[in-house]
């Protein structure tokens, strides 16, 4: 499958990422990135660092700063001031694209056959919406939409019922909910059951590629101590990794067909209008040994 990745990498994105570029049935034509867990500028040197630690070079298109309208808010508590948790990390082998986030998508959207693209959303869905605006008839070519976001019966970690992507930039979600693209989306409710403990880094560590140690370390950056002591050892939710997992593994998913919408004022999902799939849950153990196999592979 051909994918672009949008994304604002973020310890999970970056795993996310190192997966689907070393899957041998995933091709990555683009990585376009959008200020979201850190600035733009920030999220676009990771990219370039992750595409360079992958070695598969793999064009870098600058989106957007800040969602539409709104302020930005980040997250560096959870993923430090450089994105990556401190992870050491090559720097970039090539400069960011000088075309930006949406002329890259519509120029490759329209270049390849109809619905032969899918894009893999791992932040707020700024860049999407803006596609969607500039240029909506490459976006009606894409084949799937498959978008880490949301919280429908769990909590939220943005507020009582909203998740960072969505309540990043609520508008932008609200116009890609309603632009009748096929999409999938995967809420807190199953990315909270992907957790990795101790004895999984272990395992990825012992694979020894540098994929899977940096994953490695990426998730040991992302355990907290509050996150040790309420799971006892177990990680944040690998959120961004069930994406390109969800993609290439639908069959260890449970999907449900929801008629959502975006709630504008807090980012919180309501039942309305537009059809969406939405994974409700996932087998973690298969699923943690498939990001391990493709990680070492
Ligand atoms: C989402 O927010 C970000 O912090 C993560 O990278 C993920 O995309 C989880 O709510
Ligand atoms: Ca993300």
């Amino acid at each position: 499958m051909q994918v672009i990745i949008d994304t604002d990498p973020g310890i999970d994105d970056a795993i996310a990422i190192l997966y689907a570029l070393r899957h041998p049935g995933v091709e990555v034509l683009a990585l376009t990135t959008l200020g979201g867990n850190v600035g733009l500028n920030v999220t676009t040197r990771n990219a370039g660092r992750i595409v360079t630690l992958a070695g598969v070079p793999t064009p870098v298109h600058p989106g957007a700063n800040a969602p539409l309208g709104r302020e930005a808010r980040s997250e560096t508590a959870i993923h430090g001031d450089d994105g990556l948790g401190g992870v050491v990390f090559p720097e970039p082998a090539l400069a960011p694209s000088d075309e930006p986030a949406v002329e890259a998508m519509a120029r490759l959207l329209r270049a390849a056959p109809e619905k032969t693209i899918d894009l893999h959303c791992l932040g707020p869905l700024t860049n999407i919406a803006l596609l969607l605006e500039a240029a909506p008839d490459a976006a009606a070519r894409i084949r799937r939409v498959i978008a880490m976001g949301g919280a429908i019966d769990e909590p939220g970690n943005m507020g009582p019922r909203a998740e960072f992507n969505i309540a990043h930039d609520p508008d932008a979600a609200a116009r890609v909910f309603s632009a009748e693209l096929d999409i999938t989306l995967i809420p807190l409710d199953a990315t909270r059951q992907l957790r990795a403990d101790a004895a999984y880094l272990e395992t990825l560590r012992a694979t020894g590629t540098e994929a899977a140690v940096a994953c490695a370390d990426l998730i040991d950056a992302y355990f907290t101590q509050t996150e040790h002591q309420a799971k006892g050892s177990e990680s944040r939710p690998l959120h961004d990794p069930c994406v390109p997992l969800l993609a290439c593994h639908e069959e260890l998913f449970r999907t449900e067909d929801r008629s959502l919408e975006v709630e504008l004022e807090t980012g919180a999902l309501d039942p309305g209008p537009n059809p969406i799939r939405v994974a409700m849950g996932l087998d973690a153990d298969a699923l943690r040994a498939r990001l391990r196999d493709g990680l070492a592979g």
